[in-house]
């Protein structure tokens, strides 16, 4: 009778029967009359062992002849083993090649970061990347749930688009049937639309911008996420993005202990994460990180370095709050009490992963609103649509945009924001 297929995650449920496991060799070692063959099925990893003399003649010849990265089918006893990965080891009793692999490009050496980003479809299977990418898509869930949970109705928005969502400088730019139309680089804007059907929302998916930057933060596609709330000032929105932090923070470390541990992530600098983060407002932000030497003067934006030199002084992620309107988005509400600033927030991550999230009230009168698209140059014609949310019953609210790779690279500690994407789009890199 064959034995029943199982997974490695289940082999617990089987301790002392025979099963078959079918996976992926990550590496093989011949020593004579026995073998060992480590294989990865995606739920763990669980090492065979192959004895000559209990195996038919062809069993061992394959078994000693697997290379990295073929697929395979182990049928072996399931055995309690405290040394083995994951607990368990098969005493193999047959193995059949599903699928060879012949010199596998990626080899267990130091390999240049360009060279694996060109074979980032064979990169996807190292530790390092399953245990980088299992955290990015446990945030994307626990964002779903911590929204789901306070009643947020999800907003799919379009990526094609008429109306610029950010700013005029990064657009990628398509014919539409004789039209100009961009790939969208935020949905705020529809979320906003979407705010007096349902009062919470939020959109997530791809945005795009055409960012020259070759930094450790930018990329030209990465996933956003954009609650839009309706009557909530800017203290609320920064209260929302605190508590979603410390959610996202808590269920990181509870779930993925064992991807942390892969990634040697420093687990200190995620368990003191806890509201209320610090509050700096821009002009004191100035003031910071012109005392650590930056040239930065008021009114302009702060750069990644100057995000670092604030991020130093505090243990926690830290809001800048109230930044100078010309430095901003044009749909920013301004400060009541100081014209020259918009009610905004950037949070700054610690150790040196930069803005995270960026927040605002939104601006919820027409007349101004009009104004600031006129100031900015953007084609008024095509925002008939958003300042119909200001003629007809205009509301005060406010939302922000979450970037899940800097949020992913900064829970996970990677140094580069490209790893927490399955597939990265640079500036230099479209394939694979
Ligand atoms: O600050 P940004 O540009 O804000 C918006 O897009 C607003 N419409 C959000 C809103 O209020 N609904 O971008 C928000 C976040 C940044 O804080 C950052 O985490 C991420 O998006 N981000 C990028 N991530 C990777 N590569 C880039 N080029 C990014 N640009 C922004
Ligand atoms: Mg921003």
């Amino acid at each position: 009778m064959a034995s029943p297929e199982t997974v490695v995650g289940e082999l617990g449920a089987s301790v002392g029967r025979s099963v078959t496991i079918r996976g992926w060799v990550e590496h093989v070692r011949v020593h004579g009359r026995v073998a060992f063959v480590v294989v990865r099925d995606g739920t763990g990893l669980v090492q065979g062992v192959l004895l000559r003399k209990q195996l038919a003649p062809e069993a061992w010849e394959v078994g000693c002849g697997l290379t990295h990265e073929s697929c395979v089918a182990v049928t072996g006893s399931v055995q309690e083993d405290a040394r083995s990965p994951g607990g368990y080891e098969l005493l193999v009793e047959d193995v059949r090649l599903l699928g060879s692999s012949v010199d596998f490009p990626i080899q267990p050496k130091e390999h240049g970061v360009e060279f694996l980003l060109d074979y980032r479809h064979l990169w996807l299977r190292s530790s390092t990347q399953r245990a980088g990418l299992r955290i990015r898509a446990e945030v994307e869930k626990g964002i779903h749930d911590f929204l789901y949970e306070r009643d947020f109705v999800r907003i799919d928005t379009p990526i094609l688009t008429g109306a610029i969502g950010e700013s005029a400088g990064t657009l990628f730019e398509t014919d539409y049937f004789g039209d100009r139309a961009f790939l969208a680089q935020t949905g705020q804007l529809y979320v906003e639309a979407a705010c007096p059907a349902f009062r919470k929302v939020y959109c997530f998916g791809p945005t795009f911008r055409a960012e020259k930057s070759k930094t450790r933060r930018h990329l030209t596609e990465f996933w956003m996420l954009e609650p839009e709330v309706a009557f909530a000032d800017s203290e609320d929105n920064m209260r929302l993005q605190e508590e979603l932090v410390v959610y996202l923070v808590r269920r990181t470390l509870e779930r993925c202990a064992g991807e942390l541990e892969v990634l040697g992530r420093d687990l200190s600098a995620l368990e003191r994460i806890q509201a209320p983060f610090p509050r700096v407002s821009y002009t004191e932000a100035v003031e910071i990180v012109r005392a650590a030497g930056s040239d930065t003067r008021w009114g302009a934006d702060l750069g990644g370095a100057d995000e670092t030199r604030i991020a130093e002084h505090f243990d926690r992620p830290v809001f800048v709050y109230n930044y100078p309107k010309g430095a901003k988005a044009f749909y920013m509400k301004e400060n009541p009490d100081d014209p020259r600033t918009v009610l905004c927030n950037d949070l700054i991550a610690p150790e040196g992963y930069g803005e995270i999230i960026g927040g605002s009230q939104r601006e919820d009168d027409l007349d101004r609103l009009t104004a600031r698209i006129d100031e900015e140059e953007l084609p008024a014609e095509a925002y008939g649509w958003y300042l119909d949310l200001r003629r007809y019953g205009t509301f005060p609210h406010s939302g922000f945009g979450l970037g899940i790779e800097r949020f992913t690279a900064w829970m996970t500690g990677r140094p580069h924001i490209r790893e927490l994407i399955p597939f990265p789009r640079l500036m230099n890199r479209l394939t694979p």
